[in-house]
């Protein structure tokens, strides 16, 4: 039987991460966070280039000693080549690189956006994999897409943003209500003690499978100061009503184009990945679509949800057991398609 181990690199955004899988199952995943960005309310790329470059050895190194082997373990080194921020896939590439070519082992590429998807052929205890053809939404603070999954490496985008990631309508929304960056996971929490009915936003109109956010918020901007001019408290007495308003609109507009898109596709299996995955929302609005609809849905481990290595390292192994491996030559791609 095989015993194949794979390094996965990823540092695309602003997290440098690293993960070895064995075979199918995960020994390690450590992900650094930049803490830095939090000040300026959202990723700074030259300052997040720079954090990569000081995080990547001792990521690297931690993984592999979490995992309880040697570099010259490993068969493969698999990295995020696109897309993300050209400063900071410049920093993972070219450290993949150098350590294959050290270890005169394979090098293998792998798109992030499809890692995102792939997460879910991880071996996790209580998690299914998602049989093809299926959907797949990935949302997160940088994407928002449905994909039309037929094979490991056979995908095809059927809908996406065409201005902001839903991530984004969350953490704008919450900087117009004064909370914190990233303001998703509070409004999540504060969506639970209000009432989404209190405040009407309208849904954008949008051709086909494809996502809008921006207009919303500014739709949100506009309401807030409509309403602090007659009462300056406006924020502070409602926030919880306006958190949950808002998080039912967002939702709304993700599951109106995922039912569409499982009615033109015929496809009931739904599969979701990405930061905003872990918002309570949308997977209550996932379980009704299994009661409504019959889908079946799916939703990886929350550490291979957000930015992590661990979804690189799983196409780094699908890959190599399809024989696959890259040239050193091979550059960074900022705007990688899937
Ligand atoms: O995948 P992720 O960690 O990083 C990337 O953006 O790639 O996603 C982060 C995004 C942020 O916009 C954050 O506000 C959002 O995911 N997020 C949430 C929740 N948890 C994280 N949004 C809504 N509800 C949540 N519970
Ligand atoms: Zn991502």
């Amino acid at each position: 039987s095989q015993n194949i181990y794979i390094l996965g690199i990823e540092s695309s955004c602003d997290d440098t991460a690293a993960s070895v899988i064995h075979n199918g199952k995960i020994l390690s995943n450590i992900v650094a966070n930049q803490k830095i960005h939090e000040a300026y309310g959202g990723v700074v790329p030259e300052l997040a280039s720079r954090a990569h470059q000081q995080n990547i050895v001792p990521v690297v190194h931690q993984a592999i000693k979490q995992a309880g082997i040697t570099k010259e373990d490993l068969n493969a080194v698999s990295f995020t080549r696109g897309p993300g921020l050209m400063g900071s896939l410049l920093v993972g590439t070219s450290f993949a690189k150098s350590l294959a070519y050290g270890l005169s082992i394979p090098l293998i590429d792998v798109n992030h956006m499809q890692a995102h998807i792939l997460a879910h052929y991880i071996d996790e205890d209580g998690f299914k994999k998602p049989p093809f053809p299926f959907l797949a939404m990935t949302i997160s603070g940088g994407h928002t897409q449905i994909v039309k999954v037929n094979h490991y490496f056979d995908m095809k985008v059927i809908g996406e943003t065409i201005d902001d990631a839903v991530g984004e309508a969350f953490d704008k929304s919450g900087k117009i209500l004064g909370l914190g960056y990233p303001a998703g996971p509070e409004i999540d929490k504060r969506a639970k003690q209000g009432n989404p009915q209190a405040f009407k936003f309208t849904k954008p109109k949008v051709d086909g499978l494809n996502f809008s956010f921006s207009g919303l918020k500014t739709a949100i901007l506009y309401f807030v100061q409509r309403e602090t001019k007659t009462n300056p408290n406006f924020i502070k007495e409602n926030l919880n009503d306006i958190c949950a308003s808002i998080q039912y609109t967002i939702i709304g507009i993700l599951i109106d184009k995922l039912k569409k898109a499982s009615k033109e596709t015929g496809i009931k299996h739904v599969a979701i990945g990405g930061g905003v995955s872990a918002n309570s929302g949308i997977r209550q609005a996932l379980k009704v679509g299994e009661q409504k609809f019959g889908w079946t849905t799916y939703i990886p481990k929350f550490e291979y949800t957000t930015d992590n290595a661990a979804m690189i390292a799983i196409v780094g192994y699908l890959k190599y057991l399809e024989g696959y491996s890259t040239e050193q030559n091979i550059i960074a791609s900022a705007r990688l398609k899937i």
